[in-house]
């Protein structure tokens, strides 16, 4: 693998000093380094690295109520006038479900050699177990997958993406009640049965860390629960309910885990870990030790809340000083089969924010200093400086040294076991894509993924076992509770045509993977290719 060039700038290398086994015992401290130049290609990644895509299915498949499909919580969720922004929902959202061909196409022409998409639980199972699997949905994924197998294209599939059977939702309150483990188990199950010999790559639920604090402390997800100071709901206690609902969805993995490899894997063959939602922290302080265990405690009650039961058996000391009894226990018998089961740490990364220490010293109000966020304040500015540009999420920030350093956290953290960047992605700040034309010139987004790009391929030079990379997303989509104003795509979609369009970006990643591209980018080039790819596809007054 060549050397790349580096730049002067410094950001921070990460030290984790433990002391015992205990992770209580760990403290991140960082030091200047010199930050790799953002020169990257595909030269500099290992021979067979996977190189994607990724949506999920609510966020683009549509035809909701289509060929046996039942209602998930999420088309009952926005369809509730104001939930989502300008009300949108995902009822049609890039109508996938007809243009999924067009949309292998596209892929196909981009030159990656993965997708990872996510299985819609009420297309499989309408009514969860309290119906029948509906076989249309069966034959909707196995076409997908035969089409990405034809193409080349590695499918990397995620059951579960925030959506549920609205079903379950009425009759147990969702992933609170752990009446929810055997649901999954039976959704995975059917997965594993009925397209398992297509799929290597199997992730059980996508970021069920970020997943909770959304639906369970912040209540911006369905169910809606919070209670004050992280919010205002009809229902729900955000210093407790998180911890239950998390508690479900590691069990459920780690059973759905149990089964696969038991009964599929060996004959099979393929790998199955989880996605979380990876974030970085740096201390708000510069240079002081309290902030700096924020940090710590940051990242364990982060990433080590789903990870260490997954690798270790139990959670971090740290939540369980913390947190004391709010916090459930697994059984001897349940930290027997969570442990070591995840083949691999899928790593979703947006973001990296400032850490404060809530302990000893005062914080702002809005419940940092509660035990459920690790008494840690975390923030996107010092002095009212960014921690890096801003993009269209207000806690997401362009700080491509964050990816190397959780990535290298995770290599300490889980001995190197094998990881993938399952997310990255880039969504510009509201108001700055007017027109259309400054949608289609994304520079901004190619500068995003060649930095962190850059980053990922020097995690590996210094050893880190990444070995997949999936730009989020393929196309513009349904961003949750942002509806569709917010937009992460390498292609854009008319709302009203819903075609796909090119931006440069998908130019670029193209010629990336191509291998002829990425270092002294001359953007008059993809300009002016945009521009016949206009002309070609009719859309030149676009
Ligand atoms: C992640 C989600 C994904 C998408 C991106 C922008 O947290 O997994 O569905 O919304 O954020």
């Amino acid at each position: 693998m060549p050397e790349s060039s580096r730049a002067t700038t410094t950001h921070r290398r990460l030290l984790l000093l433990c002391f015992l086994s205990s992770s209580a015992l760990c403290f991140v401290l960082s030091e200047p380094v010199e930050a790799e130049e953002e020169i990257v290609s595909r030269s500099h990644f290992p021979d067979g690295f996977l190189f994607g895509t990724t949506t999920s299915a609510y966020q683009i498949e549509g035809a909701y109520l289509d060929d046996g499909k039942g209602l998930s919580n999420w088309d009952v969720f926005c369809h509730v006038p104001g939930n989502i922004k300008e009300n949108g929902n995902g009822d049609t959202a890039d109508n996938h479900y007809n243009l999924f061909l067009e949309d292998i196409e596209l892929m196909h022409s981009l030159g990656v050699t993965a997708y990872r998409l996510s299985i819609s639980w009420t297309r499989i199972l309408p009514r969860g177990r309290y119906g029948e699997v509906n076989p249309m949905g069966i034959m909707f994924y196995n076409r997908i997958l035969d089409h990405l197998v034809l193409k080349g294209i590695e499918p990397f599939v995620t059951i579960h993406h925030h959506d549920i059977p609205q079903e379950l939702a009425d009759r147990y309150g969702g992933w609170l009640s752990p009446l929810m483990q055997e649901d999954f188990v039976h959704f995975a199950r059917i997965c594993f049965e009925s397209f398992g010999h297509k799929v290597k790559h199997w992730a059980t639920i996508n970021e069920a860390n970020l997943f909770v604090d959304m639906a369970y402390i912040r209540g911006w997800y369905p169910p809606s629960h919070c209670s004050p100071p992280f919010g205002k709901c009809s229902a729900g206690n955000s210093d407790v309910e998180p911890l239950i609902a998390l508690h479900n969805m590691i069990l459920a993995h780690g059973k759905a885990v149990k089964i696969y490899r038991q009964e599929f894997q060996g004959k099979q063959g393929g790998s199955i870990g989880i996605v979380l939602h990876a974030m970085w922290y740096e201390p708000l302080r510069a240079n002081n030790e309290l902030d700096q265990q924020a940090v710590t405690r940051g990242l364990a009650f982060g990433v080590g809340w789903l990870l260490d039961p997954l690798v270790y058996g139990d959670y971090p000391s740290e939540m369980r000083l913390f947190l004391g009894d709010a916090l459930p226990r697994f059984t001897v018998d349940e930290m027997d089969y969570l442990k070591g089961s995840i083949d691999y740490i899928g790593i979703n990364h947006y973001l990296t924010l400032y850490a404060k220490d809530c302990l000893h010293s005062s914080c702002a109000p809005g419940g940092s200093d509660h035990a459920i966020r690790g008494y840690v304040y975390t923030t996107g500015d010092r002095d009212g400086v960014p921690i890096g540009q801003p993009t269209g999420n207000a806690r997401f920030f362009v700080v491509p040294g964050g990816l190397k350093n959780i990535v290298n956290y995770m290599k300490q953290r889980y001995n190197n076991m094998p990881m993938y960047v399952t997310e990255n992605g880039y969504a510009p700040p509201p108001g700055e894509e007017v027109q259309l034309n400054q949608i289609l010139h994304d520079v901004k987004r190619i500068d995003y993924h060649k930095s962190y790009l850059a980053a990922v391929a020097s995690s590996i030079r210094d050893g880190a076992d990444v070995r997949g990379y999936f730009a989020w997303s393929l196309m513009d989509n349904f961003e949750w509770i942002d509806g569709y104003t917010v937009r992460y795509g390498l292609y854009y979609v008319d709302r009203t045509t819903l075609k796909r369009i090119p931006k440069i970006s998908a130019l670029w990643y193209r010629d990336f993977l191509a291998n002829s591209s990425g270092n002294g980018l001359d953007l008059t080039q993809y300009h002016g290719r945009l521009e016949q790819d206009l002309r070609v596809a009719g859309l030149e007054d676009l």
